[in-house]
C-alpha cells in the first residue's frame, strides 16, 4: 500500500518513501578510495575505527577567533546524564525541569476558542497553535535586545499525523484512505501547517504564554498570502491562473527548521514540498524534468481535490511556487511573509545565519535528501542593525554557493551563478530566475558532493567553526563512499565540523573534519567512532536538529532512534567540541515513544531551552510496550495530558535549571 495509491501509510514511512522519492541521478563523483575518516583528535576514539587505519591528515586545531570568541569560554557539561529508554513520557537531567509550554490546539490568536479535539474546526485551528513543531525560534522583546526572560517564540508546524489528529479516520491498522478525509478535515490539515508566533515570559520558575497578545499570529498553508523577492519573482515559471503576475502566493508548509536572521526575522524552511501535490503534468511539459528532481508530484496529501492548486494538471507551475526559504517578521504581526528566491529552491531543512566579520550575512542551509547538497548564501550588502527593515533585501542580492567536500580535508563553495561555467542557456538556465527555481539540477551540474541527508547546518560565533548534521543514508552503497561520507549503508549518520578560514564565513574555500560517526561504539555493525569516554546512554544515530548555546557548546537533537532501531527513543544530546574531551556525548533529554526531537532553541543567557517534541505516538507497532498502531482512540501515548478524553499533542517544552543557572 502507498500513499500515492491513495491509502494512507503510516506517516513516518510516507515520509521516508516521499524523501526517496526525488533521488538525484546526476553522476557527480561518490567513489573514493578513502576509507579513513578525517578526525582531529584520533588518539581519543573508540569504536569501530581502528587506529591504524585512521591516517587521515590532521588538521590545525583551532582557526583565528571571531571577536566573541575572547569572551566566550567553553566549558565543559556538569549535568548527570539520564538513561537511554522507551516509555510514555519525556525525562530530563536531575537539577533541571521540563514543563510544557504549548500544545497542539492551545490559543495563539486574541480571541481562539478552546481546543476541542471531538469538534475541530479548520476557523478554530486557524487560530490554534499547530501540529508537529519542529523549528523552534526565539527573538526577544523589545526587537534588537538580548531580554533572556520575555520574547516571541516562532514555532514551524511541519506536517501533521491524520489518523492521530481525527476522531475515527484510521482503522485498527493505523490506515485511512485520503479519500475519507472531509473537505473540513483537509482544511483542518492546511490550518494546522505553517508556523506560530507566541508571546512568552517568565514567571515565578517557570515560564508562560501571554494570552491574547497582540503579536500571536498563525500562518498557514491555508490561508496566509506571501510575496515572492529575489531572482525568480514574477517570472513566468510561477505564474498561475490565481496569481498571472508569479508574485503572490498562498501560503507555506512542511516547515521543517529554519533560522533566526542577525536583525530578528525569522526564516522557515520548506522541505518535503512535493507531497503535497498531485496529478499529472500535461504531456512534453517543460516542467518534467524539474520535477522528477524534486519527487513532484507526489500525491501523499488529499489537498488537490479541495484545491485546484494542488493538482499539476490543473495548475502546472504551483510546485514551482514552494520549496523556497521564507522570511516572517514576528515582530509585526501584519507583515507580510516573503519567499526569497535568491536562497534557491530545494528540500530546505534549516538557515542558521551569521553575520559575518565583514558586516555580510551568511545563511547555511541543507537540502534534506540522500545524494543532496550542503549550500551557503553570502549576501551583496552589510547588516545595518540600526535599520532593521532594510536587511531583508540583503537576502535579494546575493550568492548562493554550493559546497564540493574534496578528499584532502579541503571543501570549496562554488557559486550558482548563471553564464557562470554550466549554468548557460544550452543547458535550460536562461537567467539567474532558472538557476533558482532549479538550484539541484544546477549543482548536479557544478559537481557538488553528494551527502547522507544533509539537515540542521549551524555556525559556532565563538569559534567560526560551522557544524552538519548529516542524519543517515541507508541507500549509500559499498563502492559509493567519498571522504566526507565515508560509510556505505549509513544507517546513524555523522556530524561534520567546517574549519572556516580566519573565521570568514563568507571564504570560498574551508577546511573540514568528521566530529563523530553516530551508532553504538560497542556494535562493531554500527562502523561508530566516538569519544572514549562515553556512556551506553551516551551515544545516538540520525543527528537532526542542533543549536550552539551561549557558550559555545554544541547541543544536538536525533530524528530515527527508536525501539527497534536502536532500544531508545530520540532526544537531545549535548557534545563538547574542544579540548581532550572534543566528541565526547551525554543524553541531556529524551521524549516519549514515537516522538522526534526538534527545537532546541536557547535564550540569551542559556537559562531557557525550548525544545519541540513532534509526531509523539507516531507508529506504536515497534514498542513491545504497546505493540500495535496507534490511533486517534488507541495512542501508544497520550502525552503529555496523559488524559483519556484528550488525544496525543504535540508540544512545546521549556526546561530551566532548578538553581536558576544555565542549562547544562
Ligand atoms: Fe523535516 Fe529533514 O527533516
Ligand atoms: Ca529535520
Ligand atoms: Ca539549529
Ligand atoms: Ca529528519
Amino acid at each position: 500500500m502507498d500513499a500515492r495509491d491513495g491509502t494512507y501509510l503510516s506517516k513516518s514511512m510516507q515520509y521516508e518513501l516521499s524523501e526517496d522519492a526525488g533521488r538525484n541521478a546526476s553522476d557527480n563523483p561518490t567513489f573514493g578510495d578513502i576509507v579513513n575518516a578525517r578526525f582531529g583528535r584520533r588518539d581519543m576514539l573508540r569504536g569501530g575505527l581502528g587506529v591504524a587505519a585512521m591516517t587521515a591528515l590532521a588538521i590545525p586545531a583551532m582557526s583565528l577567533l571571531t571577536s566573541k570568541a575572547a569572551k566566550a569560554a567553553v566549558g565543559g557539561f556538569g549535568f548527570e546524564e539520564i538513561e537511554a529508554g522507551v516509555d510514555e513520557t519525556h525525562h530530563v537531567a536531575a537539577g533541571h525541569t521540563a514543563q510544557v509550554l504549548i500544545r497542539w490546539g492551545d490559543p495563539v490568536v486574541a480571541g481562539a476558542p478552546a481546543f476541542d479535539p471531538e469538534n475541530q474546526t479548520a476557523a478554530a485551528q486557524e487560530m490554534q497553535f499547530g501540529y508537529n513543531s519542529d523549528y523552534v525560534g526565539y527573538v526577544p522583546l523589545p526587537r534588537g535586545s538580548e531580554t533572556a526572560d520575555h520574547g516571541l517564540l516562532v514555532v514551524n508546524h511541519e506536517y501533521v499525523n491524520s489518523e492521530l489528529m481525527f476522531p475515527g479516520l484510521a482503522n485498527a491498522e493505523g490506515e485511512y484512505d485520503l479519500a475519507d478525509l472531509t473537505p473540513e478535515q483537509i482544511a483542518i490539515e492546511m490550518a494546522a501547517h505553517g508556523l506560530s508566533v507566541v508571546e512568552v515570559r517568565k514567571e515565578g520558575d517557570g515560564w508562560a504564554v501571554v494570552p491574547d497578545s497582540r503579536y500571536g499570529r498563525r500562518i498557514t498553508a491555508l490561508s496566509t498570502m506571501m510575496t515572492v523577492s529575489g531572482p525568480a519573482a514574477g517570472h513566468d515559471r510561477l505564474k498561475t491562473s490565481a496569481d498571472p503576475e508569479g508574485r503572490n502566493v498562498i501560503g507555506t508548509f512542511n516547515n521543517c527548521a529554519g533560522g533566526t536572521t542577525p536583525w530578528g526575522t525569522i526564516l522557515t524552511a520548506e522541505e518535503n514540498f512535493h507531497g503535497y501535490f498531485a496529478g499529472t503534468l500535461p504531456e512534453g511539459h517543460r516542467e518534467t524534468e524539474n520535477y522528477a528532481r524534486y519527487g513532484a508530484p507526489d500525491g501523499s496529501y488529499a489537498w488537490s481535490r479541495e484545491h485546484a492548486r494542488f493538482d499539476v494538471g490543473q495548475e502546472p507551475n504551483e510546485p514551482n511556487r514552494y520549496g523556497w526559504m521564507v522570511e516572517v517578521d514576528p515582530y509585526d504581526p501584519n507583515s507580510v511573509p516573503v519567499k526569497r528566491t535568491a536562497l534557491g529552491r530545494f528540500k530546505h531543512e534549516g538557515a542558521e545565519s551569521i553575520m559575518n566579520g565583514d558586516g555580510r550575512v551568511v545563511v547555511y542551509m541543507g537540502d534534506d535528501e540522500r545524494f543532496d547538497y550542503l549550500y551557503k548564501y553570502v549576501s551583496d550588502g552589510r547588516v545595518d542593525l540600526e535599520n532593521p527593515a532594510s536587511n531583508g533585501a540583503l537576502l535579494d542580492e546575493g550568492t548562493l554557493f554550493v559546497a564540493r567536500f574534496d578528499e584532502d580535508g579541503t571543501m570549496e563553495w562554488m557559486p550558482l551563478v548563471h553564464g557562470q561555467g554550466p549554468l548557460t542557456a544550452e543547458n535550460g538556465f536562461e537567467a539567474q530566475a532558472d538557476v533558482a527555481i532549479e538550484t539541484r539540477r544546477a549543482a548536479d551540474l557544478l559537481g557538488a558532493t553528494k551527502m547522507d541527508r544533509p539537515e540542521d547546518v549551524e555556525p559556532n560565533p565563538t569559534n567560526g567553526r560551522v557544524y552538519l548534521m548529516l542524519t543517515n543514508n541507508t541507500r549509500r552503497e559499498a563502492g559509493q563512499e567519498n571522504a566526507v561520507n565515508p560509510r556505505p549503508d549509513n544507517a546513524y549518520g555523522h556530524i561534520v565540523e567546517i574549519v572556516t578560514p580566519d573565521g570568514d564565513h563568507a571564504a570560498t574555500s574551508a577546511t573540514w573534519e568528521i566530529l563523530v560517526k553516530c551508532g553504538d561504539p560497542d556494535n562493531p555493525d554500527h562502523g561508530a567512532a566516538w569519544h572514549s569516554d562515553i556512556s551506553a546512554n551516551g551515544w545516538f544515530g540520525s543527528p537532526d536538529n542542533c543549536a550552539i548555546d551561549p557558550q559555545g557548546r554544541l547541543w544536538i537533537s536525533t530524528d530515527g532512534n527508536d525501539f527497534e532501531y536502536s532500544g531508545r527513543t530520540d532526544g537531545l544530546w549535548a557534545m563538547e567540541t574542544e579540548g581532550e574531551r572534543r566528541g565526547f556525548s551525554k543524553l541531556f533529554f529524551r521524549v516519549p515513544v514515537g516522538a522526534e526531537m526538534c527545537g532546541p532553541k536557547f535564550t540569551p543567557d542559556g537559562k531557557a531551552l525550548f525544545l519541540a517534541v513532534q509526531h509523539p505516538a507516531d507508529g506504536g507497532s515497534e514498542w513491545p510496550g504497546f505493540g500495535r498502531p496507534s490511533t486517534y482512540a488507541d495512542p501508544s501515548t497520550r502525552w503529555p495530558d496523559f488524559d483519556p478524553d484528550m488525544p496525543v499533542r504535540p508540544s512545546v517544552v521549556v526546561v530551566t535549571r532548578d538553581d536558576g543557572g544555565a542549562i547544562g
